[in-house]
């Protein structure tokens, strides 16, 4: 079967796409294996369901159907897909073999870069994802402090002790959730309730240092100084900042330094490789003999080799001021166009350049998921994989941005129609998108 756009009339493809999902759903529980990318996640009928092929800012989904890619694979992306300089690495890597029974070498090049431009880092342990790393803090921190509550805002990964406290909590013992306690970012009022709820046991404040919203109050400093006053260890999650808003990530640019931080997106360019770097002191609770962290599979070989190669371009060239360029390109122009068709009130791009969200509401301020999903079937039926989030990487060009703008206003104008003449349900042609993660555990609107 073929999809044909009841707005355009266009005929795409999606017949592998689709029969993939039915093989999925019997196979699979939740057809994926990571949330943001399954199928509620996308207008169920109209978005492809599994991609497979990457080039530079484009990717090509099972059916050939092209599309410029802006979610990125969620960040990791940030050089773009298949970039020479790390598939060659990576390639040459391959015949020398990928795992041994001791490390290899490229563990200490490696380092030796996060450490050279990290402000943090002075000591670093590799694992393979985000909640390696940031579960991995959480301990370290316990173990240094002796203390057992951890402040957390923002999230880090699926593991007990983040999501033990969210709605999200099934499966895991309340004895664990009852240690983590939430606080929100620009309220530094709900973070020192923590410490006054439980005086002398926080042992880390753990923060996502960038969020959507701009930092008010230096409420980045804030954090820096009540860890200082408490004795608590503040560790940054910069999984998803990292290398991207500055080489150095949200430390350097924010210029507050924490005493611990977490990378893993961005650091090679897709391959799985997460990094904890911090203080001497707080690593080397690491070597206590009972503190244990210790995977088969973090520090091999192919990984390290596409980190070490990814790192060397993003301090070699400017990686980093090319995605916040073509990041402000287009978050300006979404919101002009939003301003221009009179949907400023129901979307905006929000965060910054290197990442932002494009976000919809309704009258009532409330997420309007009916809207987004008509945005995002304009969009995908013209090439554009919108989810709503934007990751540009350094392959993102500026025909991309303007084909991307083009198809914007095009979608902005079928949205705003809709809204007019109260039709989006009548104008949608497949299932609308479910509630992203953020929005279940309460985090983003
Ligand atoms: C800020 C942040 N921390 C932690 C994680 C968890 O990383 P992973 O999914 O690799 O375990 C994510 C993943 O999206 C993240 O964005």
């Amino acid at each position: 079967m073929s999809w044909k756009s009841s707005q355009t009339g266009s005929v795409r493809s999606l017949d592998r796409s689709n029969r993939l999902l039915q093989q999925a759903q019997n196979m699979i529980p939740e057809c994926s294996q990571t949330n943001s990318k399954g199928p509620t996640q996308w207008v169920q009928g109209v978005a492809p369901t599994h991609l497979e092929r990457g080039k530079g800012s484009h990717v090509w989904d099972v059916d050939g159907n092209e599309y410029v890619d802006y979610p990125m694979a969620l960040g990791p992306i940030i050089l773009g897909h298949n970039y020479p300089a790390v598939t060659n690495a990576v390639e040459q890597q391959l015949r020398d073999g990928t795992m041994f029974s001791m490390p290899h070498p490229l563990q200490l090049a490696v380092a030796e870069q996060l450490i050279d431009v990290v402000p943090c880092a002075e000591m670093v342990r590799f694992g393979k994802n985000g909640s390696d790393v940031t579960t991995l803090a959480a301990k370290l921190a316990r173990a240094y402090t002796g203390r057992e509550i951890i402040a957390t805002q923002g999230y880090h990964g699926w593991p007990d002790v983040w999501m033990g406290q969210t709605s999200l909590d099934r499966g895991i013992p309340d004895v664990v959730g009852d240690l983590t306690e939430s606080f929100e970012y620009n309220d530094i009022e709900s973070l020192e309730q923590i410490f006054t709820a439980h005086p002398g046991d926080v042992a880390a404040i753990v923060t996502t240092p960038v969020n959507l919203a701009e930092p008010e109050d230096d409420f980045v400093q804030r954090m820096r100084e009540i860890a200082d006053r408490e004795g608590a260890v503040l560790i940054f999650d910069e999984i998803l900042t990292g290398f991207r808003f500055a080489v150095g990530g949200a430390q350097e640019y924010f210029g507050v330094t924490p005493d611990v931080a977490c990378f893993a997106k961005g650091m090679a360019n897709g391959f799985p490789i997460s990094a904890v770097a911090g203080r001497r002191d707080v690593m080397q609770t690491i070597e206590a003999d009972d503190v244990f962290y210790s995977m088969t599979y973090a520090g091999d070989a192919l990984s390290l080799a596409a980190a070490n190669a990814c790192l060397s371009v993003i301090r070699e060239e400017n990686v980093t001021d090319h995605i916040f360029e073509q990041g402000q390109t287009l978050q300006r122009g979404y919101n002009d166009l939003a301003a221009a068709y009179g949907l400023d009130h129901r979307t905006e791009c929000v965060g910054y350049p290197p990442r932002f969200s494009a976000q919809f509401s309704d009258e009532t301020g409330k997420p309007d998921r009916l809207a987004k999903s008509l945005f995002m079937q304009e969009c995908l039926e013209r090439g554009v994989l919108f989810s709503g989030n934007h990751l540009l990487s350094y392959s993102h060009t500026d025909s991309d941005i303007d084909h991307t703008l083009d198809v914007y206003e095009t979608a902005m104008e079928t949205v705003a129609d809709a809204i007019d003449a109260d039709d989006i349900d009548d104008r949608l042609d497949g299932e609308p998108i479910g509630a992203t993660l953020r929005q279940r555990t309460g985090e983003d609107g």
